[in-house]
């Protein structure tokens, strides 16, 4: 293994700068003038086969973004019998040709950033401002995860008895099917990838349903980059057919997976019911993410975190703000400041500078959470609405909201979206609402607002949660910085961004010596 080398998160460009912003936005018309195509990479070719999909533009579902083929059962089996046959010469290999590539792929990803962007508010509805930190986050996780490969792989010396020779070293542990989601369809199918590629294994890469277009540009760029065709395999298509097929295959070694709890759960059930060597799952799932503020907290400040946390990205984020306890002390004041900077907040087209919250990401999802909204309109306070004008119509638009609740435990689980809850508590109650938080199950970030530290150090110590932000905004969690994934029904971990992640896609050899 190599000392820690350097390296350093991607700077990216600043939104406000005329000259940096005018490419992107001609990126931004060149892709509404263009379809695009994705279809499964196998081999380093796209093969017809399966169903074929328009992919269309969830802020304006008449414009098709693109079209997807769906990998049918024989690519899948093209891909797994590839993948089995080069793993081992990829692994042999070396990290340092592995690592080379994923730096050219973060310097090719920070060369075509703008049109990525501009793909990403098309397909996902991204804006431009989450765009741009997801291309960032993307860059990270190859540089970082090529550094780290370099740091960690190797052959490491032990001591031994005199005359032998003892070595430990690290290997790819087969082929890895990584299954991503679709609301970070670039940073998350990349970092998943990325890692399972340094650490030298073979991937079989699943996006999500709804994403395969920036997927596929991704694919091909590490392509480009110098991952060979066989190394590295594309099957877009629905979820639980590829799943059924490659989770059952005893060529199969590792899943990361991505996504919600209820797929993380089928997913280890089908695991558990192979027959044969037992495959590691590392599964990073939903939240139901808790902010407290107590009265020592400063409202400005809370407010506009609470408005960050809860509402960017249209609240489609694992690590968003869910249930926001406040003081009472303070509660009617930061409401009243709550509903005035709700009514600022401008829904429309992602790829327009103007707006702070795109739509959500398909019908279906409107529709759910819509219906989510009129139940607990019935059942509970609404505080404060945004309004949705006609503009809205042709798009999945759902406009961010406040219910007051009792308790967290009146949830059904994760509400995926730009539904915040909240819930008064008197600062006798803290015991209870911190067993509240630790009953939900969930883990995965929790905000904290005070200028107490004891009070923080009490929250976080009683908490079993894996981000915690203090006087901060919870979301948009940095590589290398802010290490990020949950416990419990959050996720298994490792940490993705974090120094511990690589290794849980390798497997571990001890070579004894008594030449
Ligand atoms: P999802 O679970 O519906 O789908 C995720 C992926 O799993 C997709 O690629 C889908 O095709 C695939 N899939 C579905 N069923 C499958 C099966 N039976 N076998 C194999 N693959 C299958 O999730 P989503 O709606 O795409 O994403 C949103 C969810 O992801 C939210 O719950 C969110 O909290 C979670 N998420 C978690 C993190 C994290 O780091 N903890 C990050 C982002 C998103
Ligand atoms: N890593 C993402 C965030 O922190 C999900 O918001």
């Amino acid at each position: 293994a190599q000392a820690p080398q350097p390296w350093r998160n991607s700077a990216g460009f600043d939104l406000a700068d005329p000259q940096a912003l005018a490419p992107l936005l001609q990126a931004v018309d060149s892709v509404r003038g263009q379809r695009f195509s994705a279809a499964p990479l196998v081999g380093g070719v796209a093969c017809p086969g399966g169903p074929v999909h328009d992919v269309r533009n969830p802020a304006n579902t008449a414009v098709v973004v693109g079209s997807v083929v769906e990998a049918d059962a024989a690519a899948v089996e093209n891909a797994l019998a590839r993948a089995s046959t080069a793993q081992r010469g990829w692994d042999a290999g070396g990290v340092a040709l592995r690592a080379d590539c994923l730096e050219r792929a973060a310097d090719l990803l920070e060369a075509r950033g703008n049109e990525f962007i501009a793909l990403l508010a098309a397909e996902a509805g991204r804006t431009l401002d989450d765009g741009l930190a997801e291309l960032r986050e993307a860059v990270d996780f190859c540089r970082y995860y090529a550094a780290q490969g370099r740091a960690q792989w190797g052959v490491q010396e032990l001591p031994g008895p005199t005359g032998e020779s003892n070595q430990l070293s690290l290997h790819g542990r087969g082929v890895f099917l990584c299954i991503s989601p679709w609301n970070f369809p670039l940073a998350i199918f990349l970092g998943q990838v990325a890692a399972a590629l340094v650490a030298g294994n073979t991937v079989l890469a699943k996006p999500a349903e709804q994403t395969p277009l920036v997927a596929a540009r991704a694919c091909a760029l590490l392509h480009e980059a110098g991952v060979p065709g066989d190394v590295l395999h594309l099957l877009p298509g629905d979820g639980p057919r590829i799943g059924a097929q490659v989770l059952a295959d005893p060529r199969l070694s590792g899943v990361a997976f991505t996504g919600g709890l209820d797929t993380a759960a089928a997913i280890n059930r089908q695991l558990a019911a192979r027959e044969g060597a037992i495959v590691p799952l590392i599964a990073e799932t939903g939240g139901l993410n808790a902010m407290l503020a107590d009265a020592t907290a400063l409202p400005e400040q809370l407010v506009d975190d609470v408005i960050n946390s809860a509402f960017r990205s249209a609240g489609q984020r694992c690590s968003a703000l869910r249930v926001l306890y406040l003081q009472d002390d303070i509660a009617d004041g930061v409401i009243t400041m709550l509903g005035g900077a709700m009514r600022e907040l401008r829904l429309g087209d992602p790829a327009s500078l103007a707006t702070d919250i795109g739509p959500v990401i398909d019908p279906a999802a409107r529709d759910h959470l819509e219906a989510y909204c009129a139940r607990m309109r019935d059942a509970a306070t609404e505080l404060a609405a945004c309004t949705l004008d006609d503009s809205h119509q042709r798009g999945c638009f759902v406009p961010p909201r406040v219910f007051q609740v009792r308790s967290m435990a009146e949830l059904p689980g994760e509400v995926f979206g730009p539904v915040l809850h909240l819930v008064r508590y008197r600062s006798d109650e803290l015991p209870k609402v911190l067993e509240e938080i630790n009953a939900s199950g969930y883990g995965l970030t929790l905000g904290v607002h005070s200028r107490i530290d004891g009070f923080a150090r009490e929250v976080f110590a009683a908490t079993r949660v894996g981000n915690t932000y203090i006087n901060r905004n919870m979301v948009g969690a940095v590589v290398g910085v802010n290490p990020f994934g949950g416990q419990g029904l959050s996720g298994t971990g490792p940490k993705a961004g974090g120094p511990h992640y690589l290794a849980r896609f390798a497997t571990e050899k001890t070579r004894t010596d008594n030449l």
